[in-house]
């Protein structure tokens, strides 16, 4: 048991077992790097504001500099006895400049001190997110440029419905994850306000400037309220919800791929550095990567569902409870960056059949829409239409024959107005490419919607 850095009141030290419980250093350790910026900026404005000397300040901004490297390089053993990151660093740095070190925590407290890191941290981590989504991105646009003529069937109720094409359906994803990228910024936004100066959680009597050091930790302004500087936790809820929804898109796409990878659609076939095999069945090849992005959507979920139980009964201002936002928030940053880059390889690297996804269009009637339309445009109205195809369908089941398939003989005998233009109308082709409005699948919309997108993920 060592002396703690706050231990001047206790008469004894703390059990084993509450330092065990207590301390958080096993995981906060990976806010060093924020924990030292933020200490840097603190102290170049205590010696500016004359708070400190400026002597005294450029010792312990030098030596922060050094401990950072000396973290990097490995050289540096955290403590549990000095339970977290912010006094595991503060007393390195008083372990090698005596009282000077001592200094460094004027007008500062760890309230004030582990929300900076953490708003440093989120920002960091939110910028990341956005670069790992350009990529996939990105990737989904190269596909969808080699498929925009890649005919396959749109479904609702996992029926099929109407034909479209790959490119097109890749496209809805990319426009998730546009959102996903804007709801990402936001989450940055959120949590750009700077803590520092809050103290505990009601400032300091020190004179200190805070627009400075919001200006050298890049933060575009300063928390309004100390009270809520030091409770605010919504930046982290944000980011865990911004990683619920990105991965929920992550996941119905996995789930898609688990689907077209199988026999029944063989639409894809994964590459093997992307599947994985049975330990007794000697066939199999398992679309495990998907199944496992998935999979760990939930656990992003409970991520967030964790954070919000523990921020919703917290009285103001600062509670140790708070101390629980830091494992949700790793885990769903280190769980979606591993999802979010391993999709995206795979999606490169899987191979598109898209003579099956043509076959598949050519069934279940998809263009059975078109054939109704074909009638409206010759004058009938939409409900008699729809009516008059079902017939034609009903009588294609019957014979075990398509739209494509009946004699115009057929198609008079339901409806004599049917003449031999109906053939080009239904024609899978021709449904696709003349849904060209803006949004639709056709393929001039489809390569206009690359090229925008293509912006927007630059
Ligand atoms: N390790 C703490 C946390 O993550 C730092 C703040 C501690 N503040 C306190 N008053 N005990 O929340």
């Amino acid at each position: 048991m060592t002396k703690k850095l706050w231990g001047g009141r206790f008469q004894k030290g703390t059990d084993t077992l509450t330092d065990d419980f207590n301390s958080s250093i096993s995981f906060d350790a990976r806010l060093y790097k924020q924990d030292i910026q933020g200490s840097i900026a603190h102290a170049k404005m205590l010696g500016r504001q004359n708070i400190i000397t400026e002597n005294e300040s450029k010792t312990i901004v030098k030596t922060l500099q050094e401990i950072l490297k000396d973290i990097e390089n490995n050289q540096i053993h955290f403590s549990i006895d000095m339970e977290d990151i912010h006094m595991n660093i503060e007393s390195i740095l008083t372990e090698r400049i005596g009282d000077t070190g001592k200094k460094l925590h004027t007008g500062r407290s760890r309230n004030d001190q582990v929300a900076t890191d953490m708003r440093l941290y989120v920002k960091d981590i939110c910028s990341e997110m956005i670069d790992l989504i350009k990529l996939f991105g990105n990737t989904l646009l190269d596909i969808a440029d080699k498929n925009t003529t890649t005919i396959m069937p749109g479904y609702t109720h996992l029926q099929r419905a109407q034909p479209i094409t790959f490119a097109h359906h890749l496209l809805a994803y990319v426009e998730m994850v546009k959102r996903d990228m804007i709801r990402f910024k936001q989450t940055s936004d959120m949590a750009d306000s700077l803590p520092l100066g809050a103290g505990a959680l009601a400032t300091t009597t020190y004179p200190l400037d805070r627009y400075f050091v919001a200006q050298e930790l890049g933060f575009k302004g300063v928390c309004l309220n100390s009270i809520d500087a030091v409770s605010d936790r919504d930046f982290c809820l944000d980011f865990l919800e911004s990683v619920s929804i990105l991965m929920m898109h992550l996941s119905r796409l996995a789930e898609e791929v688990v689907l077209w990878c199988s026999a029944e659609f063989h639409f894809v076939t994964l590459d093997d550095a992307f599947s994985t095999g049975s330990s007794i069945m000697p066939q199999k090849k398992n679309p495990d990567i998907a199944e496992l992005v998935r999979g760990k959507t939930g656990r992003t979920y409970g991520d967030l569902i964790s954070l919000l139980t523990t921020m919703k009964g917290i009285p103001l201002a600062y509670n140790k409870d708070m101390q629980e936002d830091k494992e949700p928030i790793f885990d769903a940053f280190d769980t979606a960056k591993i999802c979010i880059k391993t999709i995206t390889k795979m999606m490169a690297s899987m191979h598109i059949n898209q003579n099956e996804m043509h076959e598949a269009a050519k069934g279940g009637f998809s263009n059975a829409t078109d054939a109704a339309d074909w009638l409206v445009k010759h004058g009938l109205p939409f409900r008699d239409a729809h009516g008059i195809v079902g017939q034609l369908v009903y009588y294609c089941i019957e014979n075990h024959k398509t739209l494509d398939s009946l004699s115009l003989e057929e198609y008079q005998a339901i409806d004599p107005i049917f003449d031999r233009t109906i053939y080009e109308a239904i024609d899978l082709k021709t449904c696709v490419n003349q849904r060209n409005i803006v949004g639709g699948p056709a393929k001039t919309i489809v390569k206009r919607a690359i090229a925008i997108n293509r912006n927007f993920l630059k």
